[in-house]
């Protein structure tokens, strides 16, 4: 067989794969369904899947509105945390491109009115790893989350305007 024929034949094997894990039950799959597939296609590739979440590390230093402006741009979002197993996912995922704990922007802030911290993703804010003494709102200014802070890989809040590599969450419906 013809590489090119073996390829069109293993694209449609995928996208039939794909069809299929995603239930397929739909009738008539309107259009903006279709956009959404495309993007859970192309998606799927080097995002780490963990229950319905998929993340991914991105090692350009930006501040925490571009880092989420960036993860936006891919219909994610900076990553929330839920509980310290998928704080320990996110770290894996840090890991396995780093091969170190670098800081790393998380989604949590309290730039509203402090002390009030919210996921921008949306996800209820209730786990925090918080480092101790944290969040201290260092000269009244630190509004933004990141983690991998100190020798204990905690969470810290720090200014938003500081550049570090992130983690972009989306989830799969
Ligand atoms: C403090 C942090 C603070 C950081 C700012 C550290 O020494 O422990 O709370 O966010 O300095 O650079
Ligand atoms: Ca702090």
């Amino acid at each position: 067989m013809k590489l090119v024929t073996v390829s069109a034949l293993l694209c449609a094997m995928i996208t039939l794969i794909v069809a299929a894990e995603e239930g397929g039950t739909e009738a008539k799959p309107s259009e903006e369904h279709l956009v959404e597939k495309r993007w859970y296609w192309y998606k799927y590739r080097g995002w780490y899947k963990y229950g319905n979440r998929y993340y991914r590390y991105f090692p350009y230093r930006l501040d925490w509105v571009h880092a989420q402006r960036h993860c936006q741009s891919m219909h994610a979002n900076l990553a929330s945390v839920r509980n310290l197993r998928e704080y320990r996912v996110i770290q894996r995922v840090i890991y396995r491109a780093t091969h170190s704990y670098p800081i790393t922007w998380l989604g949590g802030s309290d730039a509203q009115k402090e002390h009030h911290w919210f996921w921008i993703d949306g996800t209820p804010f209730s786990f925090t790893y918080w480092c101790r003494g944290e969040p201290n709102n260092a000269r009244h200014s630190e509004h933004c989350m990141h983690m991998n802070s100190s020798r204990h890989k905690c969470m810290n809040d720090i200014y938003c305007h500081y550049r570090y590599p992130y983690v972009c969450v989306w989830k799969r419906r």
